[in-house]
């Protein structure tokens, strides 16, 4: 696998990395509710812009696409390229190690 394309990361350095660069905006658990950002509670497989209650941009709504390790590895090196006019003020993880580290952490914490 090059460095484009998602592969399987460690889930450990993925905890720490969600715990100092998402968790201030975004809960993993399904009775969490709600921060900033949406819940990411069952995010594989979901549509983009679907969590009840929370008011998305219509950038993020109109997106159109599933939440997958290839979506996500492509959407998390630059969220606002990847969705202009995002309101997610979330610079990137500019290295494709972190983002399958992280990829591979909420893969399994999202469940
Ligand atoms: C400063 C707050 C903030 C940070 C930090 C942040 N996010 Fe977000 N995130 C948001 C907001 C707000 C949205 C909704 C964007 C919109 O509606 O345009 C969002 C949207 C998302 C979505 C799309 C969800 C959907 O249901 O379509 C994903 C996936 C996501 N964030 C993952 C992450 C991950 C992983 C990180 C850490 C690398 C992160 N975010 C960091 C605030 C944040």
């Amino acid at each position: 696998m090059g460095k484009d394309s998602f592969s399987d990361g460690d889930s450990k350095k993925g905890a720490n990395l969600f715990k100092t660069r998402c968790a201030q905006c975004h809960n993993l658990k399904a009775d969490e509710g709600n921060k900033i950002g949406p819940n990411l509670h069952g995010l594989f497989g979901r549509h983009t812009g679907s969590v009840e209650g929370f008011s998305y941009t219509d950038a993020n709504k109109s997106k159109d696409l599933v939440w997958k390790e290839d979506t996500l590895f492509e959407y998390l090196e630059n969220p606002k390229k990847y969705i202009p006019g995002t309101k997610m003020a979330f610079g990137g993880l500019k290295k494709g190690k972190d983002r399958n580290d992280l990829i591979t952490f909420l893969r399994e914490e999202t469940k």
